[in-house]
């Protein structure tokens, strides 16, 4: 619940793995960036659940992923003064939270996870880690006591396990975590892959398959060279529940960013050529994208900024998580040591 004369607690987290694609865009940072004033936002670069991948040794430094990430967020509209943006690892609360509710999690909840599932395929990437992801998406969001949790539709599962897990600890010691509501647009929460529409488009996938995400830094010839090769079919059908996959999504594109009702964009399209209708998502696509990627090069050649400000976004919230933190160790039975107590541990022989 929000408590009167509060802003609401908007909380919402980001890989800083891969190539920012449209599908972030239209499905989370677009949500991100409105109403920043009426919202009390954080957003974090959750880099210890881009660890998931670390098993592969494909991970290049992650640091350097993590500015880039960073200057994306500040170049799509995210305002460092208005919204807090952060670093995951540099506020070790989110680590031992998950521990914590780790303890409290059935390994049943975890094995139905859709994505888990998914991931899980390929025998090398099944580690404890993969399995317990959504504990740590957990521990983050239970942190801040987020009211809402903008995501696009493939995390709604994960943000249903949080509430779950919410209300568990509630029951057990008390209410203490706020049961998180998540927040997903009715067009663009899961923009497919332009060259295979049968698959979300994904940030993963970008690297070995050329045409099937749009970069939010890419150039314009690069974005309209990839809509025009998109995959749709040989007809002429633009309803969005008649076309086929590859048509609807470019329409689906067209919608989210257009932010056009159905039947105007239906009716403006009856009758055109899918050439038509990709040179129009291609235009719209390019328009939306050209000033987040002039801000983005600018960002990005300061990293000393984007430290500075990441630091500072850890610097506003961490007071909110060390809370938390400090409560739930309280309720379940290990206080906060007092500052020193290691030290004398330590010297007394007990470690
Ligand atoms: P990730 O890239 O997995 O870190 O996701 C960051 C945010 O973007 C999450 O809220 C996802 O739900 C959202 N997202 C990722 N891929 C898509 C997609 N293809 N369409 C819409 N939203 C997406
Ligand atoms: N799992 C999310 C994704 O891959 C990223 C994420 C981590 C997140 N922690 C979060 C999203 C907390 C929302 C809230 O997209």
């Amino acid at each position: 619940m929000v408590q009167q004369n509060q802003k609401p607690r908007i909380f919402s987290g980001i890989q800083p793995t891969g190539r920012l694609h449209l599908g972030n865009y239209t499905g989370a940072l677009s949500q991100w960036v409105v109403n920043q004033d009426q919202n009390d936002g954080i957003y974090c670069i959750v880099d210890l659940h881009a660890l998931t991948a670390l098993h592969s040794r494909t991970i290049v430094p992650i640091v350097e992923q993590v500015r880039q990430t960073a200057a994306l967020l500040v170049a799509c509209g995210l305002d460092p003064e208005r919204s807090s943006i952060f670093v995951q690892s540099h506020i070790s609360a989110h680590a031992e939270l998950a521990w914590i509710l780790n303890c409290l999690t059935p390994v049943g909840w975890l094995e139905r996870m859709t994505q888990y599932k998914a991931k899980a395929a390929q025998p090398a990437s099944a580690t404890a880690g993969l399995l317990t992801y959504p504990v740590l998406q957990a521990a983050d969001i239970l942190l801040y006591r987020a009211n809402f949790v903008p995501v696009g539709e493939d995390q709604k599962q994960h943000i249903e396990l949080t509430a779950e897990l919410a209300r568990r600890f509630n029951r057990l010691f008390g209410e203490t975590f706020v049961i998180p509501r998540p927040l997903i647009r009715t067009a663009g929460a899961r923009i497919m892959g332009l060259d295979d529409p049968s698959i979300k488009m994904s940030k993963s996938l970008a690297e070995d398959r050329k045409s099937h995400v749009i970069g939010l830094s890419d150039p314009p010839d690069l974005i309209r060279r990839t809509i025009m090769e998109a995959v749709t079919d040989s007809g002429f059908e633009t309803r969005f529940e008649r076309a086929s996959p590859g048509v609807k999504n470019l329409l689906t594109i067209f919608e989210a960013l257009s932010q056009r009702p159905r039947p105007e964009i239906e009716s403006h399209f009856a009758g055109k050529s899918y050439q038509v209708l990709k040179g129009e998502v291609a235009d719209l696509v390019i328009a939306v994208l050209r000033p987040i990627r002039e801000r983005y090069l600018n960002l990005v050649d300061d990293p000393g900024w984007l430290d500075q400000m990441l630091r500072h976004g850890a610097q506003k919230v961490s007071p909110i998580a060390i809370s938390t933190l400090d409560q739930v160790k309280k309720l379940t039975g290990i206080e906060r040591p007092q500052p020193g107590l290691q030290t004398i541990a330590r010297s007394e022989g007990v470690c």
